[in-house]
């Protein structure tokens, strides 16, 4: 029997928030790639990335964002491709990307000198390892093992995770979800948004958001009951932190929660299943060699997903 609380979400889904025009598209997209690599004897994985937007005005001037470079989803993706996987990357528009979030912080006309008036070169001080990136991002181009798709509203991040869900169902429990994007608690239903642009000349602004749904429960109930299924956990104060992340999981039912803290996200994690709990950190010696947590994330989360799978199929 349909679970009353996975339907009430469906309903709100179709009926507060607008269906992106493309998304059919893209769930068969998504839906070719994960048979194509499951086939080929691929794990696939669903990585969201970045903050979702959340518009006041429905001719959209002002909104509300939630945090999140994209840093996390990014770099993650290419740990998963170089241990085997193919990944499907549903990441904020201009929010940080595979191999050339390396580049972020350079201006690329610095990167770029002028010869002879007419030929451009690339300044190899500016950019020491672009030729290392190149050749990777080449390579993972070549092999299709990442597929990119966009959002930049709430409305267009849940509908497209729901149809990727429901795309990579069809590959049971060689899917993960790894759902590191930030995505906001609060939206106004497009029924209770002006059209037009709020007047300050009206006075002080107040307002009213509605809570969006949790769309893990669905999620994990329902789209894509048996894949292995990985949230994420922000918060600012430490004391609450695993606490919040063992609710997270008793309340959802799904297999891991990454846990971390605003200001010591890039150096220490905590990785809690049911049973278990791990930290990851990286030593200062690691912090030198730039070595990334990402790494460490990705290594625990693959080898878990690898039991998953086995005794799903034992
Ligand atoms: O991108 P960076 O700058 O590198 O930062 C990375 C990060 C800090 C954003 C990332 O590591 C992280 O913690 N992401 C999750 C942040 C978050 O929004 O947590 P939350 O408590 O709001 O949500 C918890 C989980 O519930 C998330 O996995 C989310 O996908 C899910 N969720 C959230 C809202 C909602 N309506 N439905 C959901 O299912």
């Amino acid at each position: 029997m349909a679970d009353p609380t996975v339907s009430s979400i469906d309903g709100k889904l179709a009926e507060e928030f607008s269906i992106p025009t493309h998304v059919e598209e893209v769930k068969q997209k998504m839906a070719a790639f994960a048979t194509q690599h499951a086939s080929a004897g691929r794990r696939v994985v669903l990585i969201t990335s970045g903050g979702t937007k959340v518009p006041l005005e429905s001719r959209t001037v002002r909104f509300l964002d939630n945090f999140s470079s994209g840093r996390r989803g990014s770099t993650s993706a290419e740990y998963f491709i170089d241990s085997g996987y193919a990944v499907i990357f549903l990441h904020r528009h201009r929010s940080l990307y595979p191999y050339t979030r390396m580049f972020s912080t350079i201006n690329m006309l610095d990167a770029l000198q002028l010869k002879g008036g007419e030929e451009v070169v690339v300044d190899q001080q500016v950019l020491p390892d672009i030729a290392k990136v190149l050749k990777k991002y080449s390579e993972v181009k070549e092999s299709g093992l990442l597929l990119p798709v966009e959002f930049n509203t709430l409305s267009e991040y849940l509908h497209m995770l729901k149809v990727a869900a429901q795309a990579l169902s069809t590959i049971g429990s060689k899917a993960m979800f790894y759902l590191a994007a930030a995505v906001s608690d609060f939206y106004i239903p497009a029924s209770d948004m002006p059209e037009h642009k709020i007047q300050s000349s009206d006075g002080p602004l107040q307002l009213s958001m509605k809570m969006v749904p949790k769309i893990l429960s669905p999620l994990v109930k329902e789209w894509a009951p048996q894949a292995f299924v990985v949230s994420f956990k922000l918060e600012t104060d430490a004391s609450i932190l695993l606490e919040k992340a063992r609710r997270a999981l008793d309340t959802y039912r799904h297999q891991a929660v990454v846990a971390n803290l605003l200001e010591t996200r890039q150096t220490s994690v905590l990785v809690v299943t049911l049973n278990t709990q791990a930290e990851l950190l990286l030593t200062e010696d690691e912090v030198k060699k730039q070595v990334e947590i990402e790494e460490k994330i990705v290594s625990n989360l693959t080898a878990a997903h690898h039991v998953f799978i086995t005794q799903q199929a034992g």
